[in-house]
């Protein structure tokens, strides 16, 4: 799901966002506070890396960004990251909300400025979230290009009726499964950004890695592997529970239960499992009723959900179970004070208390009012709690390996994870123990590609300083040499071409 911006509460505004899941092969994306001092390259195969940005438009910590190119010649866009969604679009820079307020931000996309855009859909995209956001327009294809790496027959969405309910109309790059696409109803799925960077041979299979870091700090997403400096100890396997007629075709883990460890003192303060979608496109961690209740009682907060932020209790430390499908489970640690982002006034200012005039941060839990397992069957966990931990995400496998996250670790080491079963552990070279592949439910598929692909390494990098290894020489080999991603910051050695189908 995902969620730009902020709602009015009290007076303030509070920010909240949602977020989805992103991953595959080797590329990576750094969610940044502040540019990364230095990368490493890739050690194998394809990859490119770039910054993802974590205080886009004013707001901290309430969602996560990365800078894309589209067209030729490029035109950027920050689009935020969702593993709660799946397509990847941008608004069309004649869209009539851009005119008003809020307004769009992070880029407008104009087709007739792009020698390389064409429709492949008109009228095909429409897409709406839980806040009342909606999106339509049409499916395109153009090169789109994300860190050095250029890629053509990528297909899009161009939103020319948009209507963001929260502050400010962004794109949104959607990186769940492909099936939960707003396409027309009756139209099949098409590739989205993941299943297009394993069509174009830039990552071996659908994965890739989320950190996000401390709120002040850079994070990354990494297509196609792990970075095995950003986590503490094992990763653990879950794989995800299915959702529709056994099928997995969503993200859904289950909370089993929660403990605190506050002044010393650790008690268990709910053991009723429910089941939770990790999506960076939503800030807050929306829990049962009665765990909020719980949870409320434990922490210094106004009936606002806020609290002076010099006044947050940083003895107090949550411990979530995550448990898969077929019981392996996990346990990850939040610390209280990384639950809470700044609040906003309207006018995008810290709010103050009307007393004192200290800083006011927000809560980011929210409770379901609906029922102790939510009307949707699942609940969001978004970046207040996905920040404490690594996540890699393996759609092919139907499955999520978790780790604790080395908050504000800057050593890189960045594995690429082959396609197949079993293949993380192999790559990280970790016990199969934590990383058994057991899946049984079917696994949604990859979307028939009806565009050919090409890939180039561009000459300039789209969103991050520095880039690191070329498209592999045993693609370009395989597949033939092809022809290049015109003009995206002055593309150059294309490497690999066409291994789509064209319909
Ligand atoms: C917006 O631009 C598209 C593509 O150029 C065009 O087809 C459409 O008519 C324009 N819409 C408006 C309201 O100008
Ligand atoms: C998008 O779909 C919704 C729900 O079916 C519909 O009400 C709306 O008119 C559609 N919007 C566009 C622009 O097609
Ligand atoms: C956007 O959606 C809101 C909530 O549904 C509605 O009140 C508003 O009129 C819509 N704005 C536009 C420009 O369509
Ligand atoms: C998580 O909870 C389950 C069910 O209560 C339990 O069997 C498992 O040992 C717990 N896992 C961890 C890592 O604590
Ligand atoms: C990470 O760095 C930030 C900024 O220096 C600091 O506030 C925070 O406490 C650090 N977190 C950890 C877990 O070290
Ligand atoms: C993203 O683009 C904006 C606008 O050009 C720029 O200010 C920002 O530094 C870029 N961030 C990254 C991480 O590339």
């Amino acid at each position: 799901m995902k969620s730009v911006g902020s709602t009015v509460l009290s007076g303030l505004v509070l920010a909240f966002a949602v977020g989805e899941a992103i991953a595959t092969g080797t590329l990576e994306f750094s969610l940044m506070k502040q540019k990364r001092a230095d990368t490493e390259p890739l050690r194998r195969r394809d990859a490119v890396e770039d910054d993802l940005i974590g205080d886009f438009n004013g707001q901290d910590g309430v969602a996560y960004y990365l800078n894309v190119s589209v067209g030729t010649p490029g035109q950027l866009q920050t689009v935020q990251l969702d593993t709660g969604s799946s397509d990847f679009y941008f608004t069309a820079s004649n869209s009539s909300f851009c005119d008003g307020t809020p307004g769009c931000a992070g880029g407008t996309f104009d087709p007739d400025k792009s020698s390389t855009f064409s429709v492949l859909q008109a009228g095909g995209f429409n897409t709406s979230f839980g806040d009342g956001s909606t999106d339509a327009g049409d499916y395109i294809t153009d090169v789109v290009q994300v860190g050095d790496l250029a890629i053509t027959g990528a297909v899009m969405g161009l939103a020319y009726q948009v209507n963001s309910t929260v502050g400010a109309q962004t794109g949104l790059m959607g990186i769940g499964y492909s099936i939960n696409e707003g396409v027309q109803p009756g139209q099949a799925p098409y590739p989205n950004f993941p299943e297009s960077l394993v069509g174009a041979k830039a990552i071996a299979s659908r994965f890739y890695s989320l950190f996000l870091n401390d709120i002040s700090q850079v994070g990354s997403i990494i297509f196609g592997g792990v970075d095995t400096k950003k986590y503490t100890g094992n990763l653990v396997t879950l794989d995800f529970f299915p959702t529709t007629e056994d099928q997995v075709t969503n993200f859904i883990i289950a909370v089993t239960s929660i403990d605190v460890s506050q002044g010393g003192q650790s008690q268990t303060i709910y053991n009723r499992p429910f089941l939770v979608l990790p999506d960076s496109g939503s800030t807050a961690f929306t829990v049962p009723n009665s765990l909020y209740e719980a949870i409320v009682k434990l922490v210094n907060i106004d009936d606002d959900g806020t609290a002076p932020c010099n006044t947050i209790y940083t003895d107090t430390t949550f411990t979530l179970n995550l448990t898969g499908s077929q019981d392996t489970s996990t346990t990850l640690s939040v610390p209280l004070s990384s639950m809470f982002t700044p609040a906003y006034t309207q006018d995008g200012s810290i709010a103050q208390d009307p007393t004192t005039g200290a800083a006011l941060c927000v809560l980011q839990v929210q409770p379901d009012t609906s029922d102790e397992l939510g009307t949707i069957g699942f609940t969001t966990m978004g970046d207040s709690i996905m920040r404490s931990g690594y996540w890699a995400f393996d759609l092919d496998n139907g499955q999520l390996s978790v780790a604790q996250a080395a908050i504000n670790a800057t050593d890189s080491n960045i594995v690429a994870v082959d396609a197949g079963p079993g293949m993380l552990a192999k790559a990280i070279d970790q016990p199969a123990r934590d990383t058994a592949p057991t899946q049984t439910a079917v696994v949604a598929q990859t979307a028939t590609a009806t565009v050919a692909y090409s890939v180039a390494t561009a000459a300039s990098t789209a969103g991050h300083a520095t880039a690191s290894a070329k498209p592999s020489k045993a693609a370009g080999a395989r597949f033939g040499a092809g022809e290049g991603a015109a003009g995206v910051g002055g593309a150059a050695a294309v490497v690999a071409v066409a291994v789509g189908m064209v319909l």
